[in-house]
């Protein structure tokens, strides 16, 4: 069984989630649901970077310690992450003692082989963006990234000679064109190192809330740098390097999924530390873009920041992650608007899917009595039949190829191709025509618009978990998780199955007048 380990980036707990950190969380579990269901060796972890002076000081103005305030934050992500239904199998804390431990073994390992040393640090920081900057990289003297104000640091610190393997890392990106996605932050990444590194600071002096660097010198009351800490934790959760069975077992890891504003840490320092350590890189960094809201940045001064809880409460949690993945194609910048998701609903979840259980299910009910109909001549052997059939049974190869490169928009338009496909065979073969006229052409057609069904509630169970399990209920078959791998062939639906058609999936959502609903992001 070969097996398949993937990771989010472990988000700040200096505030509660909102839609982009769930975009990244949602789009790897929809990736980890998929190679459940190819029969892989999963492992997919997700977790909170916990330390560093971003945390500290929001702790501070809000007169509580950073503990009190991350066991609270975190509760809040963990409660997120099960409302929308993540099936990640750890998660990991950066203090937890689990992985504070290991991160301390790693940086004595680091030094005593000469990559980690102390030195003098002078230059700008930025604590939202908890990122050292040299001054010639600050633009109008603000925060290149985030455009903040940044702040002069002068400090003795450890740094790590990432310098040493600059030139491994740009080979080794250069080398495996699919290690660095997509193509374009690829190239971005490559001018970056080619351009030269620094070594770079790797502790923070006299700042309380982080792990201790380990006493290697005499130099005391240091803290490894958050980053430094926070990217450890892909491997720490899998025991690296006490209890390295797990970590053995699943390490590279297949693909670190992150949004394009981190990908300088996991492309470049990520793999030199591990290239420090001797460890074999990740087999795939994907970079993903950025949403706005309303054409505007997610941000809590604007007050558009969008709440999970209070959208999938309003939408439906299977209709919110099917927005997410479907909307913008995955390494593009999207928007998110309340009219371009209720539009989703309305047309691509409510008409074009509902419809189809709807109408197929009425027909079986009114025709057979509820029944699925034991088709009278073999579904196919018909023209009519045929373009349908085949689009239904090529649908696997389409999905494959889109998920491995994570395109997951363009998997989702292979499958509404087939939706759309069915509706169009209900319109053209005019089953009700047929009941009256000709029983055995009725028999398969209703034969293979049910069969239909089965097959793409289980392509549509990464994405939509509640929705394809409510098909599978209404078409009156329960099936298990490890079966459904086997069930991608066509025919596997028993004749004779009692159906149980339900309510309707996607209740239409009226757009006008409602205004876009007013979204508080509650506060920590
Ligand atoms: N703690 C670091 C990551 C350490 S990983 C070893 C961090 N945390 S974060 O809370 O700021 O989360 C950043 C991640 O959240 C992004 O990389 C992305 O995955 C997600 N997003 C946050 N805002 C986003 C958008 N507006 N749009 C899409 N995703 C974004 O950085």
């Amino acid at each position: 069984m070969s097996k398949f380990y993937l990771t989010t980036p472990i988000y700040y707990v200096n505030d509660v989630p909102h839609i982009g950190h769930s975009y990244t969380t949602v789009a790897a579990d929809v990736l980890a649901r998929y190679h459940r269901l190819k029969g892989e060796d999963v492992f997919f972890l997700t977790g909170t970077d916990e330390h560093g002076q971003k945390i500290l000081r929001v702790a501070q103005d809000r007169e509580e310690t950073p503990e009190t305030l991350v066991n609270r934050v975190v509760e809040r992500f963990q409660k997120v992450w099960q409302r929308l239904n993540i099936s990640n199998d750890d998660f990991i804390r950066t203090t937890q003692p689990r992985h504070t431990r290991r991160v301390q073994l790693i940086f004595q390992k680091l030094y005593e082989k000469g990559d980690i040393y102390l030195g003098d640090y002078e230059g700008w920081y930025c604590v939202p963006c908890e990122s050292y900057w040299i001054e010639s990289e600050l633009v109008a003297n603000n925060c290149p990234e985030c455009h903040r104000p940044v702040e002069r640091l002068r400090e003795k610190n450890y740094f790590f000679r990432l310098s040493k393997y600059k030139d491994g890392v740009l080979k080794h990106v250069e080398a495996h064109p699919d290690f660095i996605q997509p193509e374009s932050r690829k190239n971005e990444l490559c001018s970056r190192l080619r351009a030269g590194v620094e070594d770079i600071s790797i502790s923070r002096q006299g700042l309380p809330w982080g792990i201790p660097v380990p006493p290697v010198s005499t130099e005391q009351g240091q803290t490894i740098y958050v980053w430094i800490d926070a990217l450890f934790n892909y491997i720490t959760a899998l025991g690296y390097d006490d209890e390295a069975e797990r970590f053995q077992h699943y390490w590279p890891c297949d693909v670190h999924l992150i949004g394009k504003e981190i990908l300088w840490f996991h492309g470049a320092i990520w793999p030199a530390l591990l290239m420090a350590l001797e460890l074999p890189p990740p087999r795939r960094i994907f970079a993903h873009g950025w949403w706005t809201i309303e054409g505007r940045k997610i941000s809590k001064s604007l007050g558009n920041v969008i709440d999970p809880l209070t959208i999938t409460e309003q939408y439906g949690v299977d209709a919110y992650r099917y927005f997410l993945l479907r909307e913008v194609p995955f390494g593009l910048d999207g928007n998110f608007s309340y009219t371009a998701l209720a539009n989703r609903i309305n047309s691509d979840l409510g008409n074009d899917l509902g419809n189809l259980l709807l109408r197929t299910l009425t027909m079986i009910e009114k025709y057979y009595g509820g029944h699925v109909p034991q088709p009278e001549s073999t579904p196919g052997t018909l023209d009519e039949d045929k373009p349908l059939m085949e689009k239904v049974k090529t649908l696997k190869t389409l999905v494959e190829k889109e998920m491995e490169s994570l395109q997951f928009s363009k998997a989702l338009e292979a499958i509404w191709d087939s939706i759309a496909q069915a509706n169009r065979y209900i319109e053209e073969s005019k089953p009700w025509v047929l009941a009256r006229e000709d029983r055995q052409k009725l028999s398969v057609k209703l034969y293979t618009l049910a069969e239909t069904l089965r097959l793409i509630a289980m392509y549509i169970a990464p994405f939509m978990p509640h929705t394809a399990h409510e098909i599978q209920q209404q078409l009156g078959i329960s099936v298990e998780e490890k079966e459904q791998r086997l069930s991608y062939r066509w025919g596997l639906l028993k004749p004779s199955t009692r159906v149980a058609k339900g309510k309707a999936l996607f209740p239409r959502i009226e757009l006008s007048p409602q205004p876009s609903p007013k979204v508080n992001l509650p506060t920590v």
